[in-house]
């Protein structure tokens, strides 16, 4: 089983291209957390500065292949709608492989490894070569210019079909007659892609002023400047990539339960104050802070937690409508679609959580703060994007898809809920050996958790593999039918 919703040849195969590519890539990540899992749990020694490199690459390919196979994904999709430039998916494919392979270069040979984030003025610490520097923040540019202009090529097509304030839905919002109907998954393509581009200039501009430091090492920047930058791009990356996962989740539910998801006025109105408050949710990653103007932690906790309602009601009351006594077949595309939006609630919820300030004060750089954003990522998107791709390249054995399904939750889980407890237990987050640790009673949480996180991994893997296996061993049927097709 495969779709074919209209889309020519070449959207198809860009698709697969980007789509396999990307689950290459992320079983590769994968393996690097769990070499981390190992080294916190105290099993494997790894050095420090390997680690570190390691980290950094992990958390960067990660964030970066999950966005782009979102773009894809959603890319893909509006091509039903409108025809984005086929030639710049080509361009971009180059440039983002010229970027993975300079981040591969600067962490595993140079060991560049400040962390994600690469939070100023961490990466120019004299800790790694000086190339390394210079390496990872023209790789981060080219990406980021990839992004761009795949946000922006998006946007001009769908401007160009349904209007500046058309594909936002504002003709929903008051009382004429609609002359056509917004597809829910452009307006949430649109307002993903309006935020993407508005804070990728953001951190292209930060990018650039890195660029200017490697060069002139004698200049000096406002760390709390950049460090606002660089949570406005990164904070609002990791959202609109979910916000794509639910876009697929939008359009592709309705052809498995047999009901039209229309865009309403609550739609509308509901993602439109997504666009605001996930420009502005990003202060709560300063709320240690202190030089940080109060106001703006008060905004950015009262944004935090505004940004979680509105998407998520709509979207799981969308979700109950579509599914209520539809008589839907649960196939591995509707379940991997409902457990992914179902992990997305779940790590949103961990989220808004921590952006409460009286609870960050104990939560503030613990182990809780990598749960929350695995969990929408690793049990949410992913799951999405794993019924994306099932659905494009079709599979042999849905018994082996859905075993798969099961697998990857019980071991996804398993993982996350480690980390949590790690956060509950005060366990720090970003430490290579716990071993360091001078409270005994954390150090022995930690590393018994760690543990048990890496056995829980080593199933998810299983369940990974499974999947692989139903996925590719369709491959060549599907570029026959592909063939066939034209
Ligand atoms: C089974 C799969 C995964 C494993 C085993 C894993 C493992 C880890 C570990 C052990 C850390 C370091 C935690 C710490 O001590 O701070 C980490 C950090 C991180 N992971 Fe994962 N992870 C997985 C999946 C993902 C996914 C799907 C994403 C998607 C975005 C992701 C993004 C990140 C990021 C951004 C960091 C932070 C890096 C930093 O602090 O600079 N990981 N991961």
């Amino acid at each position: 089983m495969s779709s074919d919703t209209g889309q020519g040849r070449g959207v198809r195969l860009w698709a697969g291209a980007y789509s396999i590519t990307a689950l290459i890539v992320f079983v590769v990540l994968v393996v690097l957390g769990l070499i981390m899992r190992l080294s916190q749990s105290g099993v494997v020694a790894v050095p420090a500065d390997y680690f570190y490199a390691i980290m950094t690459l992990h958390g960067l390919g990660m964030a970066g292949v999950l966005y782009t196979a979102g773009y894809a994904a959603i890319w893909f999709l509006a091509s039903k709608y409108v025809q984005p430039n086929m030639a710049l998916m080509r361009f971009n494919f180059v440039l983002i492989l010229l970027g993975v392979v300079g981040l591969i270069a600067a962490t595993l040979i140079g060991r560049f490894g400040p962390g994600w984030y690469m939070l100023y003025p961490l990466p120019f610490l004299p800790t790694w070569p000086t190339w390394s520097i210079g390496l990872a923040v023209i790789s981060v540019m080219l990406l980021g210019v990839a992004w761009l202009l795949g946000q922006l090529d998006v946007l001009r097509v769908i401007v160009g079909r349904y209007g500046l304030t058309g594909m936002l839905g504002w003709q929903y919002l008051g009382k004429g007659e609609l002359r056509e109907d917004l597809p829910p998954v452009v307006l949430i393509i649109a307002v993903s892609m309006i935020a993407g581009a508005v804070t990728t200039i953001v951190g292209a501009v930060m990018l650039m002023l890195y660029l200017a430091q490697w060069l002139a090492p004698e200049l000096q920047f406002d760390a709390l400047l950049m460090k606002n930058a660089v949570f406005l791009f990164g904070h609002t990356l990791v959202n609109i990539t979910m916000y794509c996962g639910v876009a697929v989740v939008y359009e592709l539910l309705p052809t498995f339960s047999g009901r039209p998801w229309k865009t309403n006025r609550i739609v509308a109105l509901s993602w439109n104050a997504v666009l605001l408050l996930v420009l502005v949710a990003f202060f709560h990653h300063l709320y240690m802070d202190f030089a940080q103007p109060v106001a703006f932690q008060v905004f950015g906790q009262l944004a935090s937690f505004f940004s979680a309602v509105p998407a998520t009601v709509v979207t799981i009351f969308g979700v109950m409508a579509q599914v209520y006594r539809s008589g839907i077949r649960w196939s591995f595309v509707p379940l991997s679609m409902i457990l992914g939006l179902t992990g997305w609630v779940i790590g949103g919820l961990a989220a808004v959580v921590d952006s409460t300030i009286a609870v960050n004060i104990f939560f503030h750089n613990t182990m809780w703060v990598p749960a929350h954003f695995h969990t929408y990522f690793l049990v949410g998107f992913v799951f999405i994007l794993f019924g994306f791709i099932y659905q494009l390249v079709g599979s042999k054995s849905e018994l082996m898809g859905k075993l798969s399904l099961g697998t990857m939750l019980a071991g996804g889980y398993g993982f996350l809920l480690m980390f949590y407890l790690g956060g509950l237990e005060s366990v720090p987050r970003r430490f290579a050996d716990y071993s360091s640790i001078g409270i005994s009673s954390v150090m022995e949480f930690g590393q018994m958790s760690a543990l048990v996180a890496a056995l829980c991994v080593a199933v998810f893997i299983i369940g990974l593999l499974l999947y692989y296996t139903a996925v590719f061993r369709s491959l060549g049927a599907w570029l026959a039918r592909i063939r066939m097709d034209n």
